[in-house]
């Protein structure tokens, strides 16, 4: 049985904080953010709205994309290191709010990878034959455990959510190979051991251009395929240099990389869902289309998966 992806849907908030809002707060400019990052603005979520709001509204979004029913779903796995408390789980609060009855629920905490995490673990249970319908979300208020004050981490963030309903999909389609993996080691450079995250950018930014490369080329090799072979490629989006190197070490023209970073930010697990639903959405992802997504995060973790396109 192969595993795929039935259906897509995303949430971004209305609210939208410019580099030159940022200016205003913190000692940077919006030369600096973008030329270092390719960002030049963030959806920022109000008070009033948590990670499980958003998450559900990406989830209704899916859903009817992939013309599922609440009832069908047998699993929800949400990706999120923001939950709205430590328990119950985003994914139990989505669970009742969609009315998803029949369904276990639990989140998964890889950060930036999360949502790659999830896919793969979504997809185990589908080629199994013991779950037909699950809902993988990515979601992050990231702007709750940023500290505003902090310019190497306030100008990266933003709040978002991205979904998708995975079931069984036709013969040569879905996921045709994975990678994950970890590194505990790294996992002081990236943490959030207070009340706010702290980092050490140009570790994370070594690292990253590695691993993104590499997984890119090792779930290529795993599925029998080629660089040549790739239409698409949705990479994790943490910054537009870490890309760009992923990018060149696909050879593929720029028009074949997903961007929404100059929008959005880094929105962690949600940054790959809310890029795959926005190409989806612009008619630029076609059924039979291989797409590679590639992530890395805290832990330091990394995920990647190649996907034939299609039910
Ligand atoms: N505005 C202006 N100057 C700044 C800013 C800012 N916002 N931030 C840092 N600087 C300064 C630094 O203080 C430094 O000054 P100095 O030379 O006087 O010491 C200078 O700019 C250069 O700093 P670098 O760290 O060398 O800048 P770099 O080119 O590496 O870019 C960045 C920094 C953007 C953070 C980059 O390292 C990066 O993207 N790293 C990866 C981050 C990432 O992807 N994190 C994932 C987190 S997701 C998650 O899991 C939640």
């Amino acid at each position: 049985m192969n595993a795929g992806i039935l259906g897509v849907g995303k949430y971004l908030p209305e609210k939208v904080v410019t580099n030159f809002d940022l200016e205003k707060t913190v000692d940077t400019s919006d030369e600096w953010i973008r030329t270092r990052t390719g960002i030049e603005e963030r959806r920022i979520a109000d008070g009033s709205i948590d990670t499980s709001d958003m998450a559900y509204e990406a989830a209704v979004q899916a859903l009817k994309d992939a013309s599922v029913t609440a009832e069908e779903i047998d699993l929800i796995l949400v990706a999120t290191v923001t939950p709205d408390k430590a328990f119950p789980s985003v994914a139990c609060i989505i669970q009742d709010r969609l009315g998803a009855r029949n369904a276990a629920a639990m989140d998964i905490s890889a950060a930036c990878a999360g949502f790659t995490y999830g896919i793969v673990t979504a997809s185990q249970f589908i080629k199994s034959g013991d779950y037909r319908h699950i809902l993988v979300v990515g979601v992050e208020k990231l702007s709750k455990i940023t500290d505003w004050n902090d310019r190497n981490t306030a100008v990266l963030f933003g709040d978002g959510a991205g979904a998708v309903m995975m079931g069984e999909v036709g013969e040569d389609k879905g996921i045709l190979s994975f990678e994950l993996g970890s590194d505990g080691s790294g996992g002081k450079h990236l943490e959030k051991a207070t009340e706010f995250i702290t980092m050490n950018g140009r570790e994370v930014f070594k690292f990253a251009v590695r691993q993104m490369g590499e997984s890119s080329l090792n779930v290529l090799k795993k599925a029998g395929l080629t660089k040549e072979d790739v239409n698409f490629l949705i990479p994790h989006q943490a910054n537009i240099r870490i890309m760009e190197a992923s990018r060149q070490r696909l050879e593929l023209p720029v028009e074949k990389m997903s961007k929404v970073i100059h929008k959005y930010g880094n929105t962690s697990s949600a940054s790959i869902p809310i890029a795959l639903c926005e190409e989806v959405e612009a008619g630029k992802i076609k059924d039979g289309d291989l797409i590679i997504l590639v992530g890395f995060g805290a832990g330091l973790t990394w995920g990647a998966a190649a996907i034939r396109w299609g039910k």
